[in-house]
């Protein structure tokens, strides 16, 4: 069951990167504001209506939750987290760096069990079913061998509220970036999780987050053989804002550099 879900996410998540595609760097995209920073595109619509759409078909009887507002309940034991667009800032400015990402969590084993992450530009179609390890493009994908934070290379993320709230991760970027080889800020949380898990990377934080942005990107890190927590070091789950995510030898160095 777990393996035809994840064929289905891959499948219909590759046919909502083509509908982005479509649209970037095209005069006809429209950009509007949910607030001030935070924006959102008829790509991200359309990506979503087509995703919630197929999906729904297919397994009518599990609950879907989208970024940009779907959501349909229904009995069954799996919650469909899909985030139509993520790196939406970079999309409308042109930067080819965003994805589509959808995790799929078991209501039954309260764990992610099947995750997908499709960048469209460079054709790369992360995906992991809990217990079959993480895959690149269908290659098997490990995390990086890096022991010492001291020379690692590691992503983050600030939350749409930076200018208004205090816990807007300078804090934590500020005592992190002395202490690693260097700090990465690429836009699309699902693509930094999937770069630690193909070893890219060797680790990510970021708080704020919601589930659509994590959920594929978590299991893929634990499927490659990482180690996904929240600040604390206490147990990862998608509908907690907050992810601690590394190759595992490092985690302990991040965790104590986060709390
Ligand atoms: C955002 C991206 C970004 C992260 C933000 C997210 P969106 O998602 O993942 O990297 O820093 O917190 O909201 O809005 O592009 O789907
Ligand atoms: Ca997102
Ligand atoms: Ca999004």
């Amino acid at each position: 069951m777990h393996a035809a879900i994840a064929a289905f996410a891959e499948e219909v998540s590759r046919e909502a990167g083509k509908i982005l595609l479509r649209g970037f760097r095209s005069d006809r995209t429209v950009v509007s504001y949910k607030s001030r920073t935070d924006i959102v595109t008829d790509c991200d619509k359309a990506s979503e209506a087509f995703l919630v759409d197929a999906i729904a078909k297919r397994f009518p009887d599990h609950t879907i939750i989208a970024e940009e507002g779907s959501r349909r309940d229904a009995a069954g034991d799996y919650v469909w987290y899909v985030d139509p667009l993520d790196g939406t800032n970079n999309f409308a400015h042109g930067l080819p760096f965003f994805c589509v990402s959808i995790g799929v969590f078991s209501v039954r084993l309260e764990q992610i069990i099947a995750g997908v992450v499709y960048n469209p530009i460079l054709e790369e179609t992360f995906t992991a079913v809990r217990g079959g390890g993480a895959f690149c493009n269908k290659k098997p994908i490990r995390v990086s061998s890096i022991k010492d934070i001291g020379i690692s290379l590691i992503a983050t993320g600030f939350p749409y509220d930076k200018d208004i709230s205090v816990n807007n991760n300078l804090k934590e970027f500020n005592r992190i970036i002395l202490r690693i080889q260097g700090i990465r800020r690429m836009g699309s949380a699902a693509i930094d999780l999937s770069y630690v898990a193909s070893g890219r990377l060797d680790g990510y934080w970021e708080g704020k987050l919601n589930p659509w942005d994590m959920a594929a990107g978590s299991l893929i890190v634990e499927e490659a053989g990482g180690m996904v927590t929240r600040y604390n070091g206490g147990p990862f789950h998608p509908e907690y804002p907050e992810i601690a995510a590394s190759n595992g030898l490092i985690h302990a160095q991040l965790i104590q550099l986060l709390s």
